[in-house]
């Protein structure tokens, strides 16, 4: 790697290395001290963990999470904890004997977890999701270069809403007021006119006032869009690009699966077709199975045509699922201004949402973007949205439209189901909440 050369952990981890003297550099991660010798876990800077045995009296008085340069013999040792390989320590130089107060001991509540997630980084749990999250990115990118999609950047600072008013950031904007980033969604559009297929990964914000397992205030939000596409299109891509992704990852994250307990056997069933759904269909199974929604008054009633999906249904549909779903043709109402009304089935959308399977629910929106300039107008009006905002936008309908669509996935949504993990704010490395800033 440029410019650096310190050894790593797994580099040693090959044969070659049995019986030979290495100097491995990182930080304390777990000190025992026994009859005459201390053991001492080192962990390095990717989060690889060796064991490294000194008599005791060679070892000054560390503490954990001291950063340290090691020296000592290669052996092999079954009895290692980590790797079968094991280091008899000839030297250990200090660089920072770590306080001794630090923060984080083996079992620690969530909450300490979150207010200290700067050092909660050295966990194993947050070194391995990290990883994994890193190996997504990589491969997301790696399935739109692979076909030919364009990665662009869209501004963060807008001017308008696209998925409603509610979830706003506002901010000073010079003498002006601006918002942050809902998603890149109107922008992706603007650019399929000269750069064709586009796609951007970038943050999205939204004030969400509930605090849910599966809402970030600040997001990681993969989105595509492209020209002359059709809403079966955008399902099949959507189901590649998953597929590609998960399938990928699984094969560079084996060691991190394996310290997370996640069994991958489980995602072989993604290989088959996902399972598609109307909306129609999805209701009308909630509603044969008398599936209560509470109203904004507190009443709870059944579920009927023209709900939104929402945490609790999507769970319900997708409990016994083992391959994700994707549910189409959402009613227009439940949707934002931008969707397209299915021409053969009014007040429905062309529209999907992709569900992850075993309760995980949403993990991705999509579908075809209204292209006719007076319907579009109409709805921006309903909508109660300020048109002036909307000019620009309104001009892609005005010169050389055409059928377009494209979709959103979040990337935490999409990480949360692979690793099975409940709450979002672990997929995350520094997680943004209504009740969450710092650090
Ligand atoms: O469903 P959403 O709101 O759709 C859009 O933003 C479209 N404009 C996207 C597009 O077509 N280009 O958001 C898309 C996805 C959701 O399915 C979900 O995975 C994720 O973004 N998402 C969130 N993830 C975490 N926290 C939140 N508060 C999220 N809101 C949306
Ligand atoms: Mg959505």
């Amino acid at each position: 790697m440029v410019g650096v050369k310190a050894l790593r952990i797994c580099d040693i981890a090959s044969a070659d290395y049995i019986g030979r003297e290495v100097t491995l550099r990182g930080w304390v991660y777990r000190l025992r001290k026994q009859k005459g010798n201390t053991f001492v876990l080192l962990r390095d800077d990717r989060g690889s963990i060796i064991q490294c045995v000194f008599p005791s009296y060679k070892i000054d008085d560390i503490t954990r999470e001291s950063s340290v340069q090691i020296s000592g013999i290669v052996k092999q040792d079954a009895r290692a904890p980590e790797g079968g390989i094991e280091i008899a320590g000839t030297n250990l130089q200090v660089f920072q004997v770590s306080e001794k107060d630090y923060p984080l001991g083996e079992y620690q509540s969530a909450e300490l977890l979150l207010d200290n997630r700067h050092l909660a980084l050295r966990t194993r749990k947050m070194i391995e999701i990290a990883k994994i999250r890193a190996s997504m990115f990589k491969f997301l990118r790696q399935w739109f270069s692979e076909n030919d999609w364009m990665e662009v950047t869209p501004p963060l600072v807008v001017k308008g809403s696209v998925e409603g008013g509610s979830t706003l950031f506002k901010l000073n904007y010079f003498d002006d007021v601006a918002f942050l980033s809902q998603s890149a969604q109107l922008y992706l559009e603007a650019m399929i006119f000269s750069l064709g297929p586009v796609w951007s990964l970038t943050s999205s914000f939204r004030a969400e006032r509930s605090r849910t397992v599966r809402h970030l205030a600040e997001f990681s939000h993969l989105e595509c869009e492209a020209p002359w596409v059709s809403l079966r299109d955008l399902l099949q891509i959507q189901e590649n690009l998953v597929r590609y992704t998960i399938d990928k990852t699984i094969n560079e994250r084996q060691e991190s699966l394996k310290v997370l307990k996640i069994d991958s056997s489980q995602f072989k069933e993604l290989a088959e077709p996902f399972r598609k759904m109307t909306y129609d269909q999805a209701i009308g199974g909630l509603i044969s199975l008398d599936f209560q929604v509470t109203e904004v008054d507190g009443k709870a009633r059944t579920i009927r045509w023209g709900d939104d999906l929402n945490i609790d249904s999507e769970r319900e549909l997708t409990r016994q699922m083992t391959t994700p779903l994707f549910i189409t043709g959402y009613p227009t109402k439940v949707k934002p201004f931008y969707v397209k009304e299915n021409p053969d089935q009014l007040e429905t959308s062309l529209t999907f949402d992709l569900l992850g399977p075993r309760g995980y629910g949403e993990l991705s929106s999509g579908g075809m973007r209204e292209d006719n300039l007076p319907a579009l107008s109409n709805r921006i009006r309903q909508a109660g949205l300020n048109s002036v905002d909307y000019g620009w936008y309104l001009d892609l309908r005005k010169y050389g439209s055409v059928e377009h669509g494209g979709f959103g996935m979040g990337i935490e949504r999409l990480l949360r189901w692979f690793i099975g993990i409940e709450d979002i704010k672990d997929c995350v490395l520094f997680p943004r909440t209504m009740s969450r800033i710092s650090p």
